[in-house]
């Protein structure tokens, strides 16, 4: 199993703190955002990574995560998406760094202190991806079981106006070789971009998608109000409360 963490975009959605660095280099309690992700891979036991970057301050990720060691690395690549295709888009760009081999994906901004190892080992193939109980389902993709039996998605969609459910698409993905065709396959959304929900579609409708729910604590970390909370959990953690 390899590792792939996207953590380009511009992060408009936190304008003015991304004038000046990349979204994903921004502090949560004491350590930059994007060491979370990271952690999450290395701790589940994965330590070839690629790191996908773009925007204006991509060469600043080198100066911070280096050549990985300290973080538990034992291989670490990076890749620069030009211009904002996309999260699938981003991860077409890992293609031969996969090689054949399975990949667990995790969006840059993701921060959880879930532990993956099982889930890691014991894929085979097909898609695996992880959901969350979350108030506010509109802001994510959100999927749709079948009320027969709840074990099958049936559906995701995209940030939905009535969601059909509480549970969110969280940014934490483990597939097999198939996802690059599927990639291939997808066309941009209406934003513009190769959507994630598209390939995970994709998988759902080949019938080899499932879910895991994620235990404890999930945050994507995209917006003044989940920064702030993803700040306050980990400071709190970190300071054993
Ligand atoms: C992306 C995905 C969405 C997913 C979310 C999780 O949203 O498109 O399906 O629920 O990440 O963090 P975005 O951050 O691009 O709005």
């Amino acid at each position: 199993m390899k590792g792939v963490v996207l953590a380009g975009g511009l992060g408009t959605r936190l304008y003015p703190l991304t004038f000046v660095t990349n979204k994903h280099l921004l502090p949560v309690y004491n350590k930059p955002m994007i060491f979370y992700p990271i952690e999450t891979l290395v701790n589940a036991g994965i330590d070839e990574i690629m790191v996908v970057l773009s925007g204006p301050y991509a060469g600043d990720f080198i100066s911070v995560l280096k050549n990985g060691k300290e973080l538990g690395i034992n291989h670490l690549e990076y890749a620069y998406q030009e211009g904002e295709g996309g999260i699938a888009h981003a991860l077409s760009l890992a293609e031969d760094f996969a090689d054949g081999d399975n990949i667990t994906v995790i969006l840059g901004d993701n921060t959880t202190d879930a532990n993956i190892v099982e889930s890691v080992a014991n894929f085979q193939n097909g898609a695996l991806i992880f959901l969350k109980e979350v108030p506010d389902p509109e802001r994510f993709g959100v999927p749709t079981l079948d009320p027969k039996d709840p074990d099958k998605v049936v559906k995701i969609t995209e940030k939905p106006k009535k969601p059909d459910s509480n549970l969110a698409v969280t940014g934490l993905y483990i597939y097999d070789d198939q996802v690059f065709s599927f990639i291939k396959k997808i066309k941009p959304s209406s934003r513009g971009e190769l959507e994630i929900t598209d390939v995970n579609n994709h998988y759902i409708n080949t019938g080899q998608l499932r879910y895991a729910k994620l235990n404890g604590f999930w945050r994507d970390a995209g917006t003044f109000d989940t920064l702030f909370e993803a700040n306050q959990y980990w400071a709190s953690k970190a300071n054993g409360k």
